[in-house]
């Protein structure tokens, strides 16, 4: 039987150093080495290698391997999801055999953590049709499992290191091989780094980390000293899919002769990258449902609404359209009226104090209008003054007159009056795709100048199950409208400061 053989480069004696890839899946690796010892050369070594013979999921800490999508097509996912979204992403990864890149360039830390911790147990959780093998390399290994407390919260530190222990202890069984790099060993935690049986241990200084290098291959102190005189890019190899005993390498560019595999390791499917991205962030047919739809208190008939809503005289902010809607009202005069109502009504709206006027202000305001132009019966009552200002206030226009827009119209009545813009506000970004907005423009559409009555909607709304709020890991709030399905974009919480710009990121 051919093994598939990964080329790493050439041993002391210039013979090629080859690592037998089914092995190590089998029985894990371990990178240990200074920093510019070259471990992240040596993982591009690896990984560039078996591109094309095992399904790759890399946790990169840094944005060094987003240049694997170009390259051999890994689909990088971003830490702009909620950990939510993000298990369900690994679940699918695992499913269509998709390799990846997890992007946590720029986070604190404690965000790689729990974001890492997230998408391991999402690979580690999938259902058990879909355990097919799987390497999974974690560069900086020590950031996930730390052996001491640090600066993070317990919290975040107990999570991910119980991951980083799933994927190396408890992993093989379920199909994923992890290999792990880090440039202090005494850093790491004991019983993540104890787990693997392979080991490429590069130049090393401190005496404490060449100590439990020593342990962990089974050599003595003095072996151990030459860990010291190593160059970078130069690696002691040990372990059943490396060699029987210590051997130096040096990892270089050769090129790795295609060989065919065990059945075990399948050619993975063939897609373009956009297939591929489509296929692991987008749900697929067999999966549960998004939010369920609150529980109704009280039934209005759906036609009945979406008649109210799409009608002229609810075609708030909007100018009266000419539509053939006259059959409705079928007296010109009626259309005249309407129309010289929405006049009045935009003409109150263009105030751009309006929007934090008590409502019986501004609706003693708009009677005086009417009356002032002669208009006896506004035809408005209280309640029905509120709900249109509630959709002028959310930006909600006429032309929004789809069966799901009508469910939520008729959701929303089941909110309080003036929480009702708000809404569908909210639902209305979702529709669209649009960012979550801000704290400020959520309050600003309840009639309030305060950011935290901002929040305060949105948790009185999650907590009777209308929406759901999350925040993904860029610390971007996400919001689902219940029984639509629709999600808004990421959209920052914090209102907007006047003149501030967005920072960039690297692209
Ligand atoms: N085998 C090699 N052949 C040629 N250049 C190498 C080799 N190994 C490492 N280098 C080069 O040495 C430099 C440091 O390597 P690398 O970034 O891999 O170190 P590292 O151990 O990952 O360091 P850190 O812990 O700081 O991330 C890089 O510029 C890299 O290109
Ligand atoms: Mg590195």
């Amino acid at each position: 039987m051919t093994k598939v053989a990964v080329d790493l480069g050439t041993t002391g004696n210039g013979d090629p150093a080859e690592m037998d890839l089914e092995e190590l899946l089998s029985t894990r690796l371990l990178v240990q080495g200074n920093s510019g010892s070259g471990k992240s050369h040596l993982f591009r070594r690896i990984l560039e290698q078996s591109a094309g013979w095992v399904q790759q999921a890399i946790i990169d800490p840094e944005g060094d391997f987003v240049s694997f999508s170009d390259r051999f097509g890994h689909v990088v996912v971003d830490a702009d999801r909620t950990p939510a979204e993000l298990a369900r992403i690994a679940a699918r990864i695992r499913q269509h055999r998709v390799s990846v890149v997890l992007n946590l360039e720029g986070l604190d830390a404690e965000v790689q953590m729990s974001c890492a911790s997230a998408f391991l147990n999402g690979l580690f959780d999938a259902d058990r049709h879909y355990w097919f093998p799987m390497l999974i390399a974690v560069d900086e290994a020590q950031i996930f499992a730390p052996s001491m407390a640090g600066e993070v919260a317990d919290e975040a530190r107990r999570t991910s290191l119980g991951a980083m222990t799933n994927l190396m202890c408890r992993g093989r069984k379920r199909g994923l091989a992890g290999m792990i790099a880090t440039q202090r060993l005494a850093k790491l935690a004991k019983n993540v780094a104890a787990e693997a049986s392979n080991f490429l241990m590069g130049r090393t200084f401190l005496d404490i980390d060449m100590a439990r290098a020593a342990d962990l291959l089974g050599m003595d102190r003095k072996q151990a000293e030459r860990f010291r005189d190593l160059e970078p890019g130069q690696f002691v190899a040990l372990g059943p899919a490396l060699s029987r005993r210590p051997i130096p390498i040096r990892i270089g560019p050769v090129e790795t002769a295609g060989r065919s595999g065990r059945p075990v390791l399948m050619a993975l499917p063939e897609a373009s990258p956009e297939a591929m991205a489509d296929l692991i962030f987008t749900a697929g047919a067999d999966e549960p449902a998004h939010l369920p739809a609150p529980v109704r208190r009280e039934s209005v008939a759906t036609r009945d609404l979406l008649e109210r809503v799409s009608a002229p005289r609810f075609a708030a902010a909007m100018p009266a359209a000419d539509e053939p809607e006259e059959e409705v009202f079928d007296e010109a005069a009626e259309a005249e009226r309407q129309e010289r109502l929405d006049a009045i009504f935009d003409e109150l709206m263009a105030d751009p104090q309006a929007a934090f006027r008590p409502v019986q202000m501004l609706y003693q305001d708009f009677l005086t209008h009417c009356r002032l132009k002669r208009i006896t019966d506004a035809g408005l009552d209280m309640g029905a003054f509120r709900r249109k200002l509630g959709l002028a206030r959310a930006g909600v226009g006429a032309g929004v007159d789809d069966a799901t827009w009508g469910e939520v119209v008729e959701r929303s009545e089941e909110l309080p009056d003036d929480m009702q813009g708000v809404y569908l506000l909210l639902a209305k970004a979702a529709r669209d795709g649009q960012p979550c907005p801000g704290d400020d423009v959520l309050a600003k559409a309840y009639g309030s100048h305060s950011p935290s009555r901002g929040r305060f909607l949105l948790t009185y709304m999650a907590e009777r199950g209308y929406i759901a709020a999350e925040t993904d890991f860029r610390g971007n709030r996400v919001v689902e409208i219940a029984g639509s399905g629709w999600r808004t974009g990421a959209g920052s919480a914090r209102p907007r400061l006047p003149g501030a710009t967005p920072r960039l990121r690297r692209a």
